[in-house]
């Protein structure tokens, strides 16, 4: 294989094009590297850093890094798969991921993120903290509490449906998904069922109304395959149609 164009992942040979970051050459080559903020369909947005690989020594963001020649990437060593698991860690104490009460359960990017890196227990202290639930549209129910901004929602609903509904808003502890309506409720904002928006979420932030277990606990996405083999939730979810429209709030 030509050295120019490849670099190596855990001893293996991966092939890159010009421009590609690190993550996009390992996905188009079958090889994962676990990450929530990043969907290929956007660009990167660099904030989750789950991505973490080890370069030449150094821990980078492989969902940001470009890929250069002779690169010596590791995916998969102890002192990773643990910056990974505090990483997460603290993902599951910031926010209020009640994973069996959650409609989400088993086709979660976080939870099956957290299975594949094997962690145990959220191990750091739970902040525990108020966050409110928007029910407001008619389709869309949203849960602060589960929200991990990612910012994946803010480029799609920006960048395919062309309506910015969503921004992050605030700084560290206090940043929260914000939503382009004149309440600031979701109800009023231009969101629609079949948004891409509503189809990138990676978690049970943005659920459908009146879809509750349409697919049994045990048959959902990750319940039989790990991540690593499924590939992402918006690969999978094309949300249907509502059964019902309440639209009577309106
Ligand atoms: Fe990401 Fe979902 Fe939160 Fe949007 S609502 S920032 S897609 S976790
Ligand atoms: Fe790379 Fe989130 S996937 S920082």
């Amino acid at each position: 294989m030509n050295t120019e164009n490849t670099f190596r992942l855990d001893g293996k040979d991966i092939p890159f094009k010009k421009g590609d970051t690190i993550m996009d050459a390992a996905l188009r080559a079958g090889e994962y590297i676990p990450h929530l903020c990043h969907n290929p369909e956007f660009k990167p947005h660099g904030s989750c850093r789950l991505c973490v690989v080890d370069v030449n020594g150094r821990h980078q963001a492989s969902c940001t890094l470009p890929a250069e020649a002779g690169m010596e990437v590791d995916n998969s060593s102890d002192a990773i798969r643990q910056r990974r698991e505090l990483l997460l860690q603290m993902l599951f104490v910031e926010g209020n991921h009640t994973c069996p009460a959650c409609e989400k359960s088993g086709a979660c990017q976080l939870q099956a993120v957290a299975y594949y890196i094997g962690m145990l227990s959220p191990h750091l202290t739970h902040f525990f903290p108020k966050r409110s639930i928007d029910a407001s549209h008619p389709d869309i129910v949203f849960y602060h509490n589960r929200c991990i901004l990612c910012g994946l929602c803010v480029r799609a609903s920006e960048q395919v449906d062309r309506k910015s509904v969503f921004a992050i808003s605030g700084r560290g502890i206090d940043s929260k998904l914000v939503f382009n309506s004149p309440d600031g409720k979701l109800g009023g904002s231009e969101l629609e069922f079949t948004d891409k928006a509503v189809e990138v979420c990676p978690v049970g932030a943005i659920m459908p109304k009146h879809l509750g277990y349409e697919t049994p606990v045990g048959q959902r996405l990750y319940d039989t395959k790990p991540i690593s083999v499924v590939g992402d939730v918006a690969a999978h979810s094309k949300p249907e149609k509502p059964f019902i429209s309440d639209k009577s709030h309106e």
